[in-house]
């Protein structure tokens, strides 16, 4: 769909062609600097001419005049040269004839395009390591991860989301020592990861008093990486018993994954690394581990083997990137993980490109700032760490006690509860610009009141009330009379400019911001113009495809960024 803004710009660019043949810009460009001004006094759209006045060799003055001269544009109602701006007010006639219609009958697929079409991406996200806790970090790969992947598809990408799970290393070996030393399978069976955190716990204060555990624990590790039939047994057990963890919380956020492929499925690839990098002439040895120098690049050097031969995570990961471009054959490969590991990805990005892969350059590293959590009182089981499990349960105990208070005869509850705290947490998390360090407070995310999930959850709710309510509604043109339903319209009509720019700068946190201004631009509405009440026909019925029509842009959003939509609050 040709988006209003390129129409404006091409009808502009006709105008600058028409001054200087020489220094207009495309349309695509134009298109770019076209800009909301803040206060709708100076327009709907408008255009500062000041950038383009060195190519066009005339003043802005002059540039904003000659394109506002008789301009005439389909959605344009009046345009005007103001100080070196080219002001244009949309016609609210003609936002009820093209955008309204359009959403309703584009609906789920309101917002996407397909820029995307026929380009594949890889997403790595989550990726939490095994038998060890899945705590709040994890949040951000998680649902920064899961909401770049929505956005990609949702822009006609082919997406695999894969959760690169810490499932390899001497970790296990400790847990293996551990569980033959102290374990119990029942309780494990029924406690899951905490029971097996607290046997790695365990394994670390005994080996403090006795280090031949160590020794012990490196053995195992071995036998495991030669495939030894008990150990493996173990280790995947230990495996199962994470991920049916793992799955009840996707299964709240409604994330699934593509491939669950790990680390473990790279170790035994790491050789063929190394003798590739050697043979190209990269690979050093460095009291007796193998290295890639990268010195050159300011950078410490890249750990491709240990001494003893065995692998490590970043070795782990360059085989990772091999077996993705030669599986999927990505035109991106996108990595989400907290800022702390940019060093990592930076060694890995680069070690792949001085093997002399030029795809290397489609390897992206997207990072996040990191998460402190207080003002909420949470149970924390294991020292500091809060559980996201945990969180979430404790999210949904608190938003029960709000709903049995609210609205007692709802039937669903269970599920209308976890749909609207477990949103609130998402809701808040990604608020914020993504690379800022943010402290979390549960209290604030559960709010009902001002900028929060629930507050957007309850807007989404009262659109299908009133529909529900409306019954059925006169099949006739639509009526805007209001600059409530006209702004409105304005701000449906930006979806999809939004979802462009949240891909481009991989930032979940401007579809938050415009869910916000989408709600904003609801209630106004809603409070400041009869609906079901309306008397005239043609203005009820304008109004109530209002309220779907602002129901189906909200749910396509919440659908970008892990949030489950619920019709009754
Ligand atoms: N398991 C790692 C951690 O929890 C994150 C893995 C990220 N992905 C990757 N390909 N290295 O820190």
């Amino acid at each position: 769909m040709q988006t209003l803004k390129l129409t404006i710009a091409e009808q502009c660019v006709e105008r600058l062609h028409a001054l200087n043949p020489d220094g207009a810009p495309t349309a695509a460009d134009l298109a770019a600097m076209l800009e909301y001004p803040p206060d709708p006094k100076m327009g709907d759209l408008a255009l500062p001419c000041f950038k383009l006045s060195k190519t066009m060799r005339r003043s802005p003055i002059q540039i904003a005049a000659a394109i506002a001269d008789g301009f005439a544009c389909a959605g344009v109602a009046r345009a005007e040269a103001v100080n070196g701006y080219f002001n244009l007010y949309l016609d609210p006639t003609w936002l009820g004839d093209t955008v309204l219609p359009r959403i309703l009958k584009d609906r789920e697929k309101y917002g996407s395009s397909d820029i995307g079409a026929g380009k594949e991406v890889v997403l790595d996200y989550s990726s939490p390591n095994v038998a060890k806790p899945f705590h709040i970090g994890h949040l951000g790969t998680t649902v920064i991860g899961h909401s770049l992947k929505c956005l990609h598809e949702f822009a006609g990408y082919h997406c695999t989301g894969v959760n690169h799970l810490g499932d390899w290393g001497t970790q296990f070996g400790k847990m293996i020592v551990a569980y033959r030393k102290w374990g119990n399978r029942e309780q494990i069976e029924q406690g899951g990861i905490d029971e097996l955190v607290a046997l790695y716990v365990k394994f670390h204060e005994e080996a403090e008093k006795d280090p031949a555990l160590e020794d012990e624990a490196r053995a195992e590790f071995t036998k495991l990486e030669h495939k030894d039939a008990e150990n493996y047994a173990l280790w995947q057990w230990f495996l199962d018993i994470s991920l049916k963890e793992y799955k009840i919380t996707y299964g709240q956020l409604g994330i699934e994954f593509d491939s669950y492929m790990g680390e473990s499925h790279y170790f035994d690839k790491a050789p063929a690394i190394a003798a590739e990098l050697n043979e190209k002439g990269l690979l050093t040895i460095d009291d007796g581990a193998s290295i890639v120098n990268l010195d050159a690049y300011n950078m410490p050097p890249c750990l491709i083997l240990k001494r003893d031969g065995s692998t490590i995570y970043p070795v782990r990961d360059i085989a990772a990137a091999f077996y993705r471009k030669n599986t999927y054959n990505f035109d991106k490969c996108i990595y989400v993980t907290s800022a702390g590991q940019s060093l990592h990805f930076a060694q890995c990005f680069k070690v792949v490109e001085l093997m002399g892969y030029e795809w290397a350059k489609n390897l992206i590293h997207v990072p996040y700032g990191t998460v402190s959590v207080n003002g909420a009182k949470l149970a924390t089981r294991t020292g500091n760490v809060v559980l996201l499990k945990d969180l979430f349960a404790m999210a949904i105990e608190k938003v029960r006690v709000i709903m049995d208070e609210k609205n007692p005869d709802l039937p669903n509850k269970d599920e209308v509860a976890e749909a609207v705290s477990v949103g609130a947490i998402v809701f808040n998390y990604l608020s914020n610009n993504r690379n800022r360090d943010i402290n979390f407070i549960l209290e604030d995310a559960l709010s009902f009141e001002g900028n929060t999930g629930p507050y957007a959850q309850y807007t989404y709710a009262r659109t299908c009330s009133i529909l529900e309510k409306a019954g059925e509604i006169a099949d006739c043109a639509p009526a805007i009379t209001t600059p409530e339903e006209a702004d409105l319209l304005k701000t449906l009509a930006r979806f999809n400019e939004r979802v462009m720019a949240a891909l481009e700068e991989y930032e979940p946190s401007y579809i938050i911001r415009y869910i916000l201004e989408v709600c904003a631009a609801f209630n106004r509405f809603y409070h400041n113009c009869p609906i079901l009440t309306a008397e005239d026909a043609q203005i009820r019925a304008t109004r109530v495809r209002l309220a779907e029509a602002t129901g189906i842009v909200l749910g396509n959003a919440f659908g970008l960024v892990c949030m489950k939509k619920t019709e009754k609050i």
